[in-house]
């Protein structure tokens, strides 16, 4: 296997890389002066098996992975998989009003035109595994979550919204802890209530776990009814981390004890590595 890492992902990268005891394919990527984007493989892959890997966020990095995949198909690759760490857009996953696209969509179908695979991380919800026209799976971030979370002794898994419940049940049996939920109501892109619930957390170690922290709200309204309720210690803990505008101020004025995130996008709070979760199923 040959593996050619974008720009969005070269840590995650050169972490599988390594523990799959192969080099990554070398490539030149930099910008005109334009600010369009070059790519150019630098090595023979005709007839390879090639794994591209580049998360789809910001918008710039899906411009990347078209170009990877033109230069990777017409150098001759054999088997083209596209690995997305983080698959933006994936949010917009219907139409949630009349004359809106559904982005999800759109953007699974395009990357299908040249990958035969795709395998993402923690999609925010697997139906849209079913917008790729081509075989496409996802893995999941939960365990590697988990292992980090081991030594914190944690008490209680919380779901923020009831969405995220599954993936909390799985870090609390893995944890071996107990879980709840909140009830989260979305009223814009930056503004949410959460309706108020006893957890009975009164001196505990509390874990937070969600797939995506954007700008935070969501977090930090959960950090509150914790704290409310007299919580011990607080993390908060998700796959991908974007950190829009002022998430992370928002997050520390809150009150946690650390912010946990994988790299799938990174960041100064990438702690947790997919690579291993990543090298199991490409194997
Ligand atoms: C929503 O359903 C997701 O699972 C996250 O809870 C959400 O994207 C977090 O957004 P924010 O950090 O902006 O509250």
């Amino acid at each position: 296997m040959k593996l050619i890492t974008g720009s969005a992902s070269r840590s995650l990268s050169e972490k599988l890389a390594t523990s799959l005891n192969i080099p990554l394919v070398k490539t030149q990527i930099k910008r005109f002066p334009d600010g369009e984007i070059y790519i150019r493989i630098l090595e023979t892959i005709k007839n390879e098996q090639v794994t591209i890997i580049q998360t789809t966020y910001p918008d710039e990095n899906i411009i990347e992975l078209f170009l990877l995949l033109d230069a990777v198909k017409r150098a001759g690759a054999k088997k083209i998989t596209v690995v997305i760490p983080y698959f933006g857009y994936a949010r917009q996953d219907k139409q949630f009003k009349e004359g809106e696209p559904i982005s999800a969509a759109a953007i699974a179908k395009l990357i299908s035109i040249l990958a035969d695979t795709v395998i993402t991380v923690d999609p925010h919800k697997e139906h849209i595994l079913d917008f790729f026209t081509v075989p496409a799976a996802s893995i999941s971030a939960v365990a590697p979550l988990s292992s980090f979370l081991k030594e914190k002794q944690i008490d209680l898994v919380l779901a923020p919204d009831h969405g995220a419940f599954n993936r909390a049940q799985k870090a609390a049996q893995l944890l071996d802890c107990d879980v709840d939920y909140l009830e989260k109501t979305r009223i814009d892109g930056s503004t949410i209530s959460m309706a108020p619930k006893n957890l009975e957390v009164r001196g505990k170690t509390v874990a937070i776990i969600d797939d995506i922290i954007s700008t935070g709200g969501t977090m930090a309204e959960a950090i509150k009814q914790l704290h409310n309720q007299e919580a011990t210690k607080l993390y908060v803990a998700c796959t991908h981390g974007l950190f829009a505008g002022s998430a992370i101020k928002k997050l520390e004025e809150a009150g946690c004890e650390e912010i946990i995130s994988t790299d799938t996008i990174q960041t100064q709070f990438s702690t947790v590595s997919v690579s291993s979760a990543l090298k199991e199923k490409l194997q």
